[in-house]
């Protein structure tokens, strides 16, 4: 027997302008009493953190908040968030603020409860007792791990990233509320969106989808190709943010039922190595994945269901449309890193789910083709 379809197995998820407001309420209810609000000094700044502090204030739950939270989360942030969250004894977890936050939160959630270190959580479904409700509240509309049960979590030594998944550590309630991602600078809104989109075309053809997980990667794409270009243009279009945000949770789903494939294998060294944004080495990659993934004519076909038109030269439209590099050579990356990057994309994880064998060679290709 295979297994169909999980979708995310314990997520409400509440949509609209001005949800934030229902996030003490919504707490209460489930008879916890102290929260740790996990986030960057970004979103302090922003206001949202007072917000949701209010709302958690006035239906009489005490507010923690750790607000050290860096991009691209290692095992140290996770062990300060985790010291954090035992100072005032916390019995629920608030991720407020991008896939960072989220990630923070989730990754602390797993030590808390389950003692040991990250490393232990690597995989899937590793941990053995129940895990403290977490509040997903995304700023960005990206990674989408508001829809996710996987925390990414770096190796504070090695920079390897480890996806430490676990049903029980998804979040209990996703909050997405579009004025939230009205603060973001556009450098942000970019990034974030192009890492969506790619979420979306990964997804849709992976070795584990489903026909379910590409609907979803099909609603996904619809929503974020709509609009991403109408944010770039008025960033204040409410509606169109609206559409951002919930195209990039319904991308989390299909994430987290599909997996990903050779763009994000290939995106990471770029990140370790090189530091580039997530964003921008998922964005700079992708058109060349979906133009070597479409040599096998099953795959072809199923970009053909999941687009109607030319995919590769759309993405490759979406990024230069949005200012992002279009070469990993105007990246500061040299030619010859290219073997060593491949090697290292080859022991990435998300490379085993694209659906074309991603191996070195292949890896390598990818690259040469986007240098
Ligand atoms: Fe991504």
């Amino acid at each position: 027997m295979s297994e169909l379809f999980t979708l995310i197995p314990n997520t409400l998820v509440l949509h609209g302008a001005g949800v934030l407001e229902q996030l003490g309420t919504e707490v209460a209810s489930w008879k916890c009493r102290r929260a740790l609000i996990v986030t960057d000094p970004g979103i302090v700044a922003g206001g949202h953190v007072d917000k949701a502090r209010d709302s958690l204030e006035a239906a009489g739950v005490a507010v923690g908040i750790y607000s050290e939270v860096r991009e691209n989360p290692d095992t140290d942030d996770v062990a300060a968030c985790v010291r954090a969250a035992r100072g005032i004894e916390a019995d629920v977890l608030i991720g407020l603020g991008g896939g960072s936050s989220m990630d923070t939160a989730k990754g602390a959630n797993f030590i808390l409860t389950n003692g040991g270190r990250m490393e232990n959580y690597w995989g899937v479904d590793k941990a053995e007792k129940p895990m403290l409700p977490f509040v997903a509240i995304p700023t960005t509309a990206g990674t989408g791990s508001e829809c996710q049960s996987f925390a990414l979590i770096a190796n504070a030594e090695t920079h390897m990233k480890m996806a430490c998944g676990d049903k029980k550590a998804a979040a209990r309630l996703a909050l997405l509320d579009p004025i939230l991602t009205l603060t973001q600078p556009e450098s942000v809104t970019i990034l974030t969106g192009i890492d969506a989109i790619s979420h979306a075309v990964e997804t849709a053809v992976t070795k584990k989808r489903t026909d379910v997980s590409f609907e979803c990667s099909k609603e996904s794409f619809d929503l974020l190709d709509s609009s991403f270009e109408r944010v770039l243009e008025d960033p204040d279009d409410m509606e169109a943010r609206s559409k951002m945000q919930l195209g990039a949770a319904i991308a989390g789903v299909a994430i987290e039922n599909s997996m990903l494939g050779a763009a994000h294998a290939c995106a990471n060294p770029l990140t370790a190595k090189f530091g580039t944004p997530h964003g921008q080495a998922v964005g700079v990659m992708l058109p060349h994945v979906v133009a070597a993934n479409s040599e096998d004519d099953a795959v072809a076909n199923a970009y053909s269901d999941f687009y109607e038109g030319d995919l590769e030269s759309r993405l490759a439209g979406l990024l230069e449309n949005s200012g992002l590099e279009t070469r990993l050579r105007d990246l500061g990356i040299a030619e010859s890193d290219l073997p060593d990057l491949a090697e290292e994309a080859a022991k990435q994880w998300t490379a085993s789910f694209n659906p074309v064998t991603a191996d070195t060679r292949f890896l390598e290709a990818l690259y040469r083709a986007a240098w």
